[in-house]
């Protein structure tokens, strides 16, 4: 038996460690109990606290601490899309990470039905105390939309423009802590989507890298190609509606598919985007990556694009499901944050989109049979991969 003198020095110094420090609780490692003294409310004292308050104050500490992971998950996943190339082993954590953002969405959509357990007099009875305190406070909401990559103008206006910076200012009009942290979340590089852009801007089209010699033209004609084979569907679309429909209707189908196929070229040539070739480019990828998806080379690549779309479609049933419960405890009076309630919550569940043109993507999209025959697959083999 090795005694103790004898053993190597850093197992030495390791055990002498654990001689003298206790062993590790649940309750320390947790800190279970600072946990548990954090819902006294303004009072910081429970038993001031109204018969359904507890919940109340509860549901959003634990919504508060998915926030936290939210913001940790995006800021793993922002940052291995800024890495000059992204290698297929980041993608999938990539994707992983997202995931996991979606699964918190849908959990703290569920949590909504647990503050629907508090009936409107119950809710009441306490609401005065918060005036004019809101989620409209949240600053790790506004953390993770500035994260994700929603900018000031496309927010809805609570009341005067930038009413959500306003609102995390401390009475006397000095920045709060929660501002501080905002501020330094939108100095602190790109965004979830303006990092996805730029990585997408580096998809190679048709076996051609972008950069090199030739590939505007390769991009070119592969737009070209998609965009005949997409007339074409449409014009059989377009048929078929008019042999069933009277022909007092032809003329408003006639104009219906005509805007179809002019909006999928505007769209694709990015003629609405002529500032941002960045964002036009991307576009072209995502074309790329979702008509082409089957090739190995693109199958982490268009698992991020699904993965995107999950995590927003997330998002977005979240701010709804906060809409309803909101309708259904308070029903639509004006909100403590002053905002016009339900109206305000449910035009921010319509009109938040970050990935607004990989959703415009979808309309665009044919069936495999209709798509254009690949150029330069054999690029896309794992074989051909560097
Ligand atoms: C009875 C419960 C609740 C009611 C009646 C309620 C009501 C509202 C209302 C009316 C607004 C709009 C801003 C305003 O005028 O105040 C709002 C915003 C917000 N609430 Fe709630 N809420 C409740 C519970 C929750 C919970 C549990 C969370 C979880 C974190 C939450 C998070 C938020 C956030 C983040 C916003 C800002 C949304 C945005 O500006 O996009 N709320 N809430």
């Amino acid at each position: 038996m090795i005694t103790l003198a004898r053993r190597p020095v850093r197992i030495r110094i390791l055990c002498e460690i654990m001689a003298t420090k206790p062993p590790t609780t649940y309750w320390d490692y947790i800190r279970v109990e600072d946990l548990l003294n954090l819902q006294g409310g303004l009072d910081k004292d429970e038993t001031t606290l109204e018969d359904e308050e507890l919940v109340f104050i509860t549901v959003h500490q634990v919504f508060e601490l998915w926030f936290k992971l939210v913001r940790h998950d995006m800021l793993a996943a922002r940052d291995l899309f800024v890495l000059p190339k992204v290698s297929e082993q980041d993608l999938s954590r990539v994707v992983a990470r997202l995931r996991r953002i979606t699964t918190i969405f849908k959990i703290g959509a569920h949590h909504f039905e647990l503050v629907e357990t508090i009936g409107t007099r119950e809710y009441l009875a306490f609401r005065n105390k918060l005036m004019p305190a809101s989620g409209f406070q949240s600053a790790q909401m506004r953390q993770i939309e500035v994260l994700f990559g929603l900018n000031d103008d496309e927010r809805v206006a609570l009341g005067s423009p930038g009413s959500h910076i306003a609102a995390l200012k401390n009475a006397d009009g000095s920045p709060s802590s929660a501002l501080k942290r905002l501020r330094e979340t939108q100095a602190d590089g790109p965004s979830l989507r303006d990092a996805v852009r730029s990585w997408l801007e580096r998809t190679p089209i048709d076996g051609v890298r972008h950069g090199d010699s030739g590939a505007s033209k390769i991009s070119e004609d592969f737009l070209d190609d998609f965009l005949a084979s997409q007339r074409n569907e449409v014009d059989k679309a377009r048929k078929r509606a008019r042999e069933v429909a009277p022909e007092s209707d032809h003329k408003r189908i006639d104009n219906l598919y005509d805007r179809e196929i002019a909006s999928t070229e505007e769209f694709l040539r990015g003629t609405d985007v002529k500032d941002d070739p960045q964002r036009a480019r991307a576009r072209v990828a995502m074309l790329f990556i979702e008509t082409y998806r089957e090739l190995p080379l693109l199958a982490w690549p268009r698992e991020v694009l699904a993965s995107l779309i999950e995590v927003e479609q997330a998002f977005l049933i979240y701010r709804q499901r906060h809409a309803r419960m909101v309708e259904r405890v308070i029903g639509r009076r004006v909100g403590t944050g002053g905002s016009s309630g339900v109206d305000y919550l449910d035009k921010t569940a319509i009109e938040y989109r970050i990935f607004r043109d990989l959703w415009t993507i979808r309309t665009l999209l044919l069936r495999n049979e209709a798509a254009p025959s690949l150029k330069g697959a054999a690029f896309y083999s794992f074989s051909a991969g560097d």
